[in-house]
């Protein structure tokens, strides 16, 4: 892996045709380090184009989860014998990596979770339960992640709070005069996603905090889709939860987590019981351990938080600012080849937008579409992205969405394009 550091520029000519001088990235030699982007799918060569479902994993991931669990494997927490004191120190190390990723101020502001579903469910659970009561009012947004929605529909059933939504202009961006008037002195918490999973619309997190914290509310940001392609600073943005997912930044399944300030996370209930949580456990009480412990009942996922480690080396190797400007460039190119198309339209036109194209055909059903993009190799998802209000509010059933990754190249964008092109006069 050799990136480049040198400026570039995008050229592209009326006929759509592009030239890339000085590449930012050198994608071919990034792709050479995914085992799975150079195989094939039916005789033709994958064009992966799912990265908001789940990315694959550079060998450099693959092989430190190998050598980890073949030669260094142990329990953390729990012994003092030196393989249990390895694994905890590399099971702390990659803590600090989480925390230095995130802009946490410390280590023990990151709790390690099995990902953004369980990170806002302990929330809802831990802060809510206890914070949030009859009459009390929670904020999230029309473009959320059900991830982002069920927890805090519970939450309001259980208590009697209400349940408000900031609106969703057409373009895809949150109107943020109606959040203004939605914000109250009963605001308990305020819960929105930093990226959309089902536009790409970057939502203003920065000021929909300070907002917030204005009528006395706490703030959780979902960074699940926000995490893998631009600098995070939770400091910066000041938010109280900041919530993510390993396998959409390059790292294994079953492991994520969340940061959270430490002195909200002290007045909250542990989420789930058992080992490892406790401060002292006599019959008649138990008292619990400061967070993060408190929130990481039993045995956790050992060899993929090492995963995760590696995973955040190898997007700091590269650089998230280089990533970022990179995947805009396959954005803005996408946008203007699939806004080309006729009869294809594009959910979602924010001004800041990440590489997520949110694609709708009148005549034809996105799992129709994406039933035919397979057959030429190329991997989307098709469906309500789990945003229905979202799609709701679009007035579709679903979309077909290409959600791009660094590693993803002009050509295949070239590709999608002429496959789709195929796909509609198929059906005209
Ligand atoms: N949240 C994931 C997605 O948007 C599953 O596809």
């Amino acid at each position: 892996m050799k990136p480049y550091s040198k400026n570039w520029k995008l050229i592209m000519s009326d006929t759509n045709t592009i030239s890339i001088d000085n590449p930012i990235l050198d994608v071919d030699n990034i792709r050479a380090d995914f085992p799975l982007l150079s195989k094939e799918i039916g005789g033709k060569p994958l064009i992966y184009l799912d990265n908001g479902a789940t990315t694959h994993k550079p060998k450099q991931v693959i092989e430190r989860v190998r050598k980890f669990d073949s030669d260094e494997y142990g329990t953390v927490r729990r012994g003092s014998y030196r393989l249990c004191e390895h694994s905890t120190q590399l099971y702390e190390e990659a803590r600090q990596k989480v925390a230095d990723f995130l802009g946490a101020p410390t280590r023990q502001e990151i709790v390690f979770t099995s990902g953004t579903t369980q990170s806002i469910n302990l929330v809802a659970h831990s802060f809510g339960r206890k914070f949030v009561n009859s009459g009390d009012e929670v904020i999230i947004s029309n473009i959320e992640h059900h991830a982002n929605t069920v927890p805090w529909q519970v939450l309001c059933d259980e208590k009697g709070a209400t349940l408000k939504v900031i609106p969703v202009a057409d373009n895809g961006e949150l109107v943020m005069e109606e959040y203004d008037k939605l914000l109250t002195n009963k605001t308990r918490i305020v819960a929105v996603n930093h990226v959309s999973n089902a536009l790409g619309t970057i939502n203003p997190v920065n000021e929909i905090t300070r907002k917030a914290h204005a009528v006395g509310a706490k703030v959780l940001i979902d960074g699940a889709q926000s995490t893998p392609h631009m600098k995070v600073d939770v400091q910066g943005i000041n938010c109280d939860f900041y919530t993510f997912s390993g396998h959409k930044m390059y790292a294994p399944s079953g492991i994520g987590g969340m940061f959270g300030k430490m002195e909200v996370m002290e007045t909250m209930s542990p989420y789930v019981t058992g080992g490892d949580m406790i401060m002292q456990v006599t019959l008649e009480k138990t008292t619990y351990a400061k967070p993060p412990a408190r929130f990481e009942a039993g045995t956790p996922p050992i060899s993929q938080v090492i995963g995760l480690g590696a995973a955040i080396d190898y997007l700091n190797a590269i650089g998230m600012d280089k990533i970022f400007e990179y995947e805009k460039s396959l954005l803005d190119y996408g946008t203007r080849l699939l806004n080309d198309i006729d009869g294809l339209r594009i959910i979602g036109n924010a001004e800041e937008k990440a590489a997520i194209l949110s694609i709708y055909l009148e005549a034809v059903h996105p799992h129709d579409i994406i039933t035919m993009l397979d057959q030429d190799g190329i991997a989307l998802r098709g469906g309500h992205h789990c945003a229905q209000p979202t799609m709701i509010r679009f007035g579709v059933p679903a979309t077909a969405r290409a959600s791009m990754a660094f590693y993803n190249k002009f050509s295949e964008i070239d590709a999608l394009a002429e496959s789709l092109r195929k796909i509609i006069k198929f059906f005209s």
